[in-house]
């Protein structure tokens, strides 16, 4: 039986594709706050470590697929640091740490996946700085610096700095050169508890109603149905990739800045 740990398996699109797996047969651990198999806080090194601690013994070292979806939005009072904290060193770090049990996966084919987001690449004024203390890896800086940014822009900037660490990251020896094929979901707005809260937000409802989709929300089994494929032979050949699945918004906004031709 093939065996998943899911971050954030307790609601929205972890819950999702955690539901969407077990019907498939697959045996799968979930991590969350609250509402899954094993309680942590990802947002601290403690939750990380005992986390990935309890994920190792229950797969017995041997793992098919790490799906990190836990995160937080950047709403209301939240400071910016406990964004990233979870968004990006709550991912990073877990996946990371599950890295040696997904090379020692029996089907020669790790498979880790996180969700990145579309405001990575449409939301205006993202901290570059951010960008770089999250990518050294460097957590107390990018804690301060993300709360001077403010939860709004720690959020994109979390995302954006996701999607660069799974670019960066896909290609070694360490992860396709193991077998594993790293990749990121790009969600635009899904239907779940994180856009409630967002809407519950008087200072982002009119922002996040306003948003243009073409095709509308996604509703978190869509993603969930995504997230599936890719662990399946559909990502076989898949490393690295970013996958927009953001009901047209960022074609709407920047149709012409991607494919962007090699200089
Ligand atoms: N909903 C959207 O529109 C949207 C869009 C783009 C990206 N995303 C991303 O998708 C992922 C899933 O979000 P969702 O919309 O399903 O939200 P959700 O709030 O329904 O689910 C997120 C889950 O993560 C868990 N979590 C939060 N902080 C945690 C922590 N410190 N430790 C352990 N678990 C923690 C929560 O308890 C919750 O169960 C997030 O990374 C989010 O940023 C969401």
């Amino acid at each position: 039986v093939a065996k998943a740990v899911v971050t954030g398996s307790g609601s929205g699109m972890g819950a999702a594709t955690t539901a969407r797996l077990r019907t498939a047969g697959w045996d799968v651990l979930g991590v969350d706050l609250r509402g899954a198999e094993v309680t942590a806080d990802l947002a601290t090194a403690e939750g990380r470590a005992g986390a990935v601690g309890a994920a190792l013994d229950w797969c017995g070292g041997a793992l098919d697929a790490a799906v990190a979806c836990a995160g937080v939005g950047g709403f209301g009072t939240r400071p910016g640091s406990a964004v990233v904290a979870i968004n990006y060193f709550g991912t990073v770090d877990v996946l990371d740490k599950l890295r040696p049990a997904l090379a020692a996966s029996s089907t020669g084919a790790g498979r880790a996946l996180a969700i990145a987001s579309n405001s990575s690449t449409v939301q205006p004024g993202l901290a570059r700085d951010l960008v770089e203390a999250c990518l050294a890896g460097d957590e107390p800086t990018a804690l301060g610096l993300a709360d001077d940014a403010g939860a709004i822009t720690a959020y994109g900037t979390s995302k954006l700095a996701l999607g660069r660490w799974v670019r960066r990251s896909s290609h070694t020896d360490a992860w396709a050169g193991s077998g594993i094929r790293l990749n990121a979901v790009s969600p635009g707005m899904v239907e779940t508890p994180m856009i409630d809260e967002g809407r519950a937000d008087p200072e982002l409802k009119p922002l996040l109603d306003a948003l243009p989709i073409p095709l509308g929300a996604a509703q978190p089994d869509e993603v969930a149905a995504l997230i599936f494929a890719l662990l399946g032979d559909a990502g076989r050949a898949m490393a690295g990739s970013v996958i927009l699945v953001d009901g047209g918004t960022e074609a709407l906004v920047r149709a012409d800045d991607w494919p962007t031709p090699l200089s």
